[in-house]
């Protein structure tokens, strides 16, 4: 994997490309892998071009040789810059982003291009390629082709390719080249088996170093996470067909520090009936050891994923097997069926054509088709499972908003999360990988379950002074999060401090049935911690009834915390409520501070960047 660095690693990449005979440099900041499998598209489509692409991490090279870049002939900067969170860099790009922000470099000559990888659900669509693209221009740069926004909500993969296909001419015309080759599907990694390498030199589930799992050493974090007890695992809905677990993870030992707020991650396992099912499917030995290693002996990342281990490893922890696969792997599925038919499918499907595009959405997306349903479905299919682990994307942590807090016990953490349950249109039952992992790890007196985690910092804080007023809306588990600030504040209370006014709005389908945390929050209310609890149970009645709905009723009491400097958060569904709640803020704001729309939203626009109004919304 990336991480094997050696000391005498090259934080040029000026000088790498100028060894390796390479005039195309892809930059990518990718959170969760796709801008990086992208670029790594990029890289190799520019062969195509008679160019030589590489791929290069942000957080691995100095970026100040960008300036540099010009000296190579024809040379060409792609960078495909995912957003993260509300608006923010990813974490491998966030020097190159305070980079790009504090300096005045000079990049004339630099020739660049860049696709956004973000998501419309969110707020900040796409700020960080956004950003990107227009500060290299205001540094000089040349952009040679507009850039591409990719939605993740909707279908990211067509947008590349969309985006892609327009883009390539754009570079042959620029650079005065013609395409040389046509559309030829080359493998970015080898298979090599292995028949004697000693167990303890296998990766086993471990996201990074070997043995980190067997041998836990400090600093905890994504690339070595802690193997946390579950201490607690416990039903909180009261009846009803759905489930909703608290869990908590003992961390004692771990010297993670953690703020009501923050997030926990875990690195959930997949289903082993289903990995059985996927190697049966694939007629392969799934005990058998194996490493896929790039053919670019050059390239930083040496391995899709850690490696040598085996398939049964790999299908378990390293891969998602239980997401929509993407069209590009449609289309080299289809190099494996001597059947017409299905050959002729497969290829429609991956075609940025409409009636392509409306078959995969049809047929992949609207029916819920993983890989190995579309192997099942179609049976003349029959690729090597090694292609079949170089396409599949890297299986990725969990984020729970952390529902407890370290000032009631620092070394306990909590997460409130809603078991993932439904039936696909094809009758396919099917489960979500974390959370049906998680239902089963059930503690008993001899022994407690343990899963990777590691806790990951935010900016979902409490106002810094106590005596603040908080106003927090968070229907189902959007209440994880307050929990672990009204424990705050009621820790704070016991100790003295002035609290301010705490403000709850939750909101269920019905109150006997999801009300989670009923009675803490009634006790909550009880000894004065909350100062108001407002409930929309939206299925208790013929019309619906919402948190916002609940807000607007108490537009006065809003507005008079609003004016005594009062804090806002929202948490849960990014999709719809987090923008209602929005909306309603809005006209709240209109009419008490008698603004037009316009400036309502400057109001709340810099209730954001001070920090007084939050989202922590996920979807
Ligand atoms: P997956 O295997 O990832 O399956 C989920 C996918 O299944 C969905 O993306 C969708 O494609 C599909 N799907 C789900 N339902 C249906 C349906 N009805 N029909 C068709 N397809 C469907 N979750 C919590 O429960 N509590 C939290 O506090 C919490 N906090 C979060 C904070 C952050 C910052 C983020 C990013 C996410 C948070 N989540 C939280 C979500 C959580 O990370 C997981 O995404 C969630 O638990 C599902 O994981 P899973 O592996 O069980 O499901
Ligand atoms: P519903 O499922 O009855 O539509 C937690 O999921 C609660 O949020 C449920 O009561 C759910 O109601 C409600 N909810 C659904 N859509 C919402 C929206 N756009 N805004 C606020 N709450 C919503």
């Amino acid at each position: 994997p990336a991480m094997d660095r050696s000391e005498s690693f090259d934080p040029s990449f000026i000088s790498k490309m100028k060894k390796m005979g390479r005039n195309v440099v892809v930059f990518y900041g990718s959170q969760t892998g796709t801008a990086e499998e992208f670029a790594g598209r990029l890289a190799k489509d520019a062969s195509r071009y008679g160019m030589k692409g590489m791929v290069a991490d942000p957080e691995e090279y100095s970026m100040e040789d960008l300036t540099k870049l010009p000296d190579i002939e024809n040379a060409l900067a792609i960078f495909c810059m995912a957003t993260y969170g509300e608006g923010d860099p990813t974490d491998n790009s966030q020097e190159f982003y305070d980079w790009l922000q504090e300096g005045s470099e000079d990049l004339t000559g630099l020739k660049f291009a860049v696709f956004g990888l973000g998501n419309k659900t969110y707020e900040h669509y796409n700020a960080m390629g956004k950003y990107v693209d227009k500060r290299l221009e205001e540094l000089g740069a040349e952009r040679i082709y507009e850039q591409g926004l990719g939605d993740d909500d909707a279908n990211i993969e067509e947008d590349f390719i969309t985006w892609k296909d327009k883009f390539w001419p754009a570079v042959c015309e620029n650079f005065g080249i013609t395409s040389i080759g046509e559309d030829i599907s080359m493998r970015q990694y080898s298979l090599q088996t292995h028949d004697d390498i000693p167990s303890e030199k296998l990766f086993t589930g471990e996201p990074a170093r070997l043995g980190s799992t067997r041998t836990q050493k400090p600093p905890f974090e994504a690339k070595n996470p802690f193997l946390a007890s579950i201490t607690v695992n416990r039903e909180l809905h009261k009846k009803g067909d759905r489930s909703c677990m608290h869990i908590e993870f003992d961390i004692t030992g771990s010297r993670i520090r953690y703020d009501a707020g923050d997030h926990i991650a875990v690195y959930p396992t997949n289903n082993s009936e289903l990995v059985d099912r996927f190697g049966q499917r694939l007629n392969a030995d799934l005990g058998q050891v194996f490493s896929l290693n790039n053919v670019d002996e050059d390239a930083s990342k040496r391995h899709p994923f850690p490696c040598p281990t085996t398939y049964r490893t790999a299908l378990l922890h390293y891969l998602d097997i239980t997401s929509c696969p993407r069209t590009n792997v449609l289309k080299e599925l289809s190099d494996y069926t001597e059947d017409a038919k299905d050959k002729a499918f497969l290829a429609s499907m991956a075609q940025a054509t409409p009636e392509g595009k409306e078959l995969y959405t049809d047929w992949i997306i609207n029916h819920h088709r993983t890989l190995l349903h579309v192997l099942e479905d179609l049976p003349s299919v029959n690729p090597p499972i090694d292609h079949v682990c170089e396409l599949l994307p890297r299986l990725q942590a969990r984020y729970y908003s952390i529902s407890s807090s370290p000032k009631i016990n620092a070394t306990t953490v909590a997460i409130t999360a809603v078991l993932i349950e439904y039936t696909t249109k094809t009758g396919r039952h099917q489960q979500g990988v974390a959370t049906s992992w998680l239902k089963l790890k059930r503690p008993t007196d001899d022994l407690q379950p343990k899963v990777p985690v590691f806790v990951r910092k935010s900016q979902f804080r409490l106002p810094f002074k106590p005596s603040i007023p908080v106003i927090m809306i968070g229907p189902g588990t959007g209440l994880a999060p307050f929990r672990g600030f009204i424990q705050d504040r009621q820790c704070q209370r016991k100790d003295g401090k002035p609290v301010g006014e705490t403000v709850l709005f939750f909101g269920c389908r019905h109150e006997d049935e999801d009300f989670i945390y009923e009675d803490e929050l009634k006790a909550f209310l009880e000894d004065g911690t909350l100062t108001q609890l407002h409930t929309a149970f939206s299925r208790d009645q013929p019309e619906k009834i919402y948190v916002q709905h609940l807000l607007r009723q108490q537009k006065d009491e809003v507005w008079r915390l609003l004016e005594l400097g009062g804090h806002i958060y929202v948490c849960g569904d990014a999709r719809h409520m987090a923008h209602d709640v929005d909306e309603v803020l809005h006209d709240i704001v209109i009419e008490h501070g008698n603004m037009t729309r316009e400036k309502a939203s400057d109001y709340l626009k810099k209730m954001r960047s001070r920090g007084r109004y939050s989202c922590d919304v996920w979807s």
